[in-house]
């Protein structure tokens, strides 16, 4: 004897679920690597993004620009290292992690996975 399950609210056999589609994503360029000193960032708008790309000791690193506590601009905070310091209330964040170094910030920030190709810095959006 064979089983066909079946939808509780119709005759029909049930459908397996719909496999999920992984979300599309854009490669966005955000500026020349070369814009971006070491021990630098520079503030990009694209994408409908704001974001804050830095340069640590040569490899690439790109967070949301505005901070999490408040008003403060990340590219323009202080660079320790790989700690950025915002230039409003003085919270740290880990500029790889997003994660909160020092308060007040209590959230961490959004960060992107940069890649460099052909002299450029690039993010993927969804
Ligand atoms: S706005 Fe950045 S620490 Fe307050």
């Amino acid at each position: 004897m064979i089983y066909v399950r079946r939808d509780p609210t119709s005759n029909r056999p049930a459908r397996e679920p719909a496999q999920r589609k992984r979300p599309v994503s854009t490669r966005v360029e955000l500026c020349k690597a070369d814009q971006v000193a070491a021990g630098t960032a520079l503030r990009v708008e694209a994408a409908g993004l704001t974001v804050a790309v830095f340069n640590v000791e040569g490899q690439f690193y790109v967070t949301d620009d505005a901070c999490t506590h408040g008003p403060g601009s990340l590219s323009e905070g202080f660079i320790d290292g790989d700690v950025v310091e915002c230039n409003f209330h003085n919270g740290q964040f880990d500029i790889k992690t997003g994660e909160i170094v020092s308060p007040p910030c209590m959230i961490p920030v959004k960060t992107y996975l940069a890649v460099v190709e052909g002299g450029a810095v690039f993010i993927d959006v969804d």
